[in-house]
């Protein structure tokens, strides 16, 4: 699939989709690294996040980037990668959604300036030509980024808890019930 640039993006961001693993891997990594502790401090134990190793993360990230039903962006500016999403299609059942958003994670310094809505309307454009029509996504109860989702028109479908670093965490799950919704 060809990289794509949404007409939405921000001054200065581009999106591509991912094309090489071996050299994206790392700044995904690190991207997920650092946002995870500034995301989650509080929420998520600080053991657990101190122990998050970026080397490992990229190694678990290389079969994600090289397997063809993962959709995965970043974004990126001059300063390199800053951001990513990555989804396809749905894992655990969620109502009758056939795609999730998997993940989306920015650095903080790059947050609250429209990169997270051009990657998800990328994601949905892209999910939406392969010819999926809804989309679920999972977040913790306790992350704002659950206003972020509702801002976009998701709307709460369900609650889970799950485990992480030793502690039950609740867990919501938001969905469009049309990508074009999105778009
Ligand atoms: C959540 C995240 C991806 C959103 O991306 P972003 O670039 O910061 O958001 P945008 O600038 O594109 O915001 C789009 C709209 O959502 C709103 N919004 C963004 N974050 C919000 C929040 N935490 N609470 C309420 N509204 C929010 C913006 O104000 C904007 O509204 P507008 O329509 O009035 O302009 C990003 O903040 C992030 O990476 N957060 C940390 C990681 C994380 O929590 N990931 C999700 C895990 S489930």
């Amino acid at each position: 699939m060809p990289s794509r640039k949404n007409r939405d993006n921000p001054k200065y961001l581009r999106i591509d989709r991912c094309r090489s693993k071996s050299a994206d891997a790392p700044h995904i990594a690190h991207v997920q690294v650092e946002s995870w502790r500034t995301t989650y401090a509080g929420i998520v134990p600080d053991s657990f996040l101190a122990a998050m190793d970026k080397q490992g993360r990229a190694e678990s990230w290389e079969p994600q980037l090289a397997d063809p039903a993962m959709l995965i962006f970043v974004a990126e500016d001059n300063s390199g990668i800053f951001g990513f999403i990555g989804g396809g299609p749905i894992r655990d059942a969620v109502d009758d959604y056939d795609a999730e958003l998997y993940a989306i994670y920015l650095l903080k310094d790059h947050q609250q300036q429209g990169a997270g809505r051009a990657l998800t309307i990328t994601l949905a454009a892209s999910l939406r030509a392969q010819g999926f029509k809804s989309m679920a996504v999972w977040a913790l109860e306790e992350n704002p980024a659950v206003n972020f989702y509702k801002r976009l028109g998701a709307v709460p479908v369900v609650t889970r808890s799950i485990h992480i670093g030793g502690k039950d965490l609740p867990d919501l799950a938001l969905g469009w019930t049309s990508l074009s919704s999105l778009l």
